[in-house]
């Protein structure tokens, strides 16, 4: 081999050595996983193509429309519109831009319970919109609360959120699209998170909320790097009218195409190709499987710290688990933690710590973590 290929060839090695791996079970807080074998392939296999030009690389567009096709039915729909986004933030972004583009939105805000995902703090300001928060204590917000809020402000969209990034929270998603319908405002769910367990734990009766384009939802956003076992970057957001999806469409007359969709100018197309493996390879049974096997995990997880001596746990909803301890701060034991090399996130509005029941995730791993928090906590 070159040498100076060995050469790089090394260091990446050292820099891949000193990365913390999936399947060591210690990765405890991120919302990532070991992508399949197969999403990985498809990725490689299009790693050339670009999706902002499916006049060249066409075959992502009719991928893209199998995928829509497919997954349409999982939330109630016969044909869905959609998008492969770099993920949640994206996805929430281009839902703003849609409402934006829809109406006049003259009072330019952006209405959501305070357990909202960063990344719609962000998109409104970037965007020049005013965020207004509806405090919730950490429960799913009250639709009558909500309504008052629609009155005062009169917002350009309203973003709730189907399994929160703290707690796992579901907003009563059918509730909340009443009111977007009756005072003609657009909907945005945003369930990075919780998209593609939602509709299965459901199915199997472990929620009692569905998750569903009810009528005065316009637009969902869902992301198959998290749960869906495809490589980063890979989100959608899916919408219900093709105008709204036409809406984040600009033009760009100099290729082919004509235009770019998204934020994104030249944009991968291995997402595309992964989702569509991984859409062909599970499908509805096999996620619906995956779902059942994490929430399972998650429940043991919660029954093991339940036993823990002056450790207080929150009921998982979705395969989130949130702790603390009743004396050490929860900073403190985070960063204790990691020194003992795991890595777990924080619940800062209940000061807790969180683990993300992934698919990675094994009955082992968490028996270890269990001891080295047992012995930590005993000090
Ligand atoms: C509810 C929710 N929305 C959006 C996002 C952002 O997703 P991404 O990191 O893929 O941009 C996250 C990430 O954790 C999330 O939990």
């Amino acid at each position: 081999m070159d040498k100076k290929v060995s050469k790089i060839i090394s260091k990446l090695l050292k820099f891949y050595e000193r990365t913390p791996k999936h399947f060591e079970g210690k990765i405890l807080g991120s919302m990532t996983t070991y992508p399949h074998a197969l999403a990985i392939y498809a990725y490689n296999l299009f790693i050339c193509t670009n999706y902002g030009d499916p006049f060249i690389f066409s075959a992502l567009k009719k991928m893209e429309e199998e995928i829509l096709l497919e997954i349409s039915k999982w939330y109630g729909e016969t044909k869905l519109y959609g998008y492969i986004t770099s993920g949640g933030t994206e996805s929430n972004f281009l839902s703003i831009i849609s409402a934006m583009m829809r109406n006049s939105c003259k009072n330019r805000v952006v209405l959501a319970p305070d357990t909202v995902h960063v990344s719609i703090i962000k998109a409104s300001r970037i965007l020049g919109l005013k965020l207004v928060t509806i405090p919730t204590n950490n429960s799913p917000i009250d639709p009558c609360v909500l309504e008052n809020y629609v009155r005062k402000y009169e917002p350009c969209i309203i973003i709730v959120t189907a399994g929160t990034t703290e707690l796992g929270i579901i907003d009563p998603v059918e509730e909340v699209a009443k009111i977007s319908k009756e005072y003609n405002v657009y909907m945005h769910v945003d369930a990075a998170y919780g998209g593609l367990l939602i509709p299965f734990l459901y199915k199997a009766g472990r929620i009692k909320q569905d998750l569903r384009f009810y009528k005065g939802v316009s637009s969902i956003s869902i992301d198959f790097h998290k749960n869906g076992l495809t490589p980063i970057p890979s989100g959608m957001i899916l919408y219900k009218n093709k105008n709204d999806l036409e809406n984040i469409c600009f033009d760009a007359s100099y290729t082919l195409y004509g235009k770019y969709c998204g934020l994104l100018g030249t944009r991968p197309g291995g997402p595309v190709a992964s989702v569509w493996a991984m859409v062909k390879y599970y499908g509805f049974d096999g996620y619906y499987e995956q779902a059942i096997n994490m929430h399972d995990l998650a429940r043991y997880t919660y029954e093991k710290l339940q036993g823990i001596k002056d450790i207080c746990v929150y009921e998982p909803i979705l395969p989130i688990v949130v702790f603390k301890h009743r004396r050490i701060p929860y900073i403190e034991l985070l960063y204790k933690l990691v020194r003992k090399g795991y890595y777990l996130y924080k619940s800062p509005s209940v000061k807790g710590l969180r683990i993300v029941v992934m698919p990675h995730l094994r009955k082992e791993h968490i028996d270890e973590f269990i001891r080295v928090l047992e012995e930590l906590v005993k000090e």
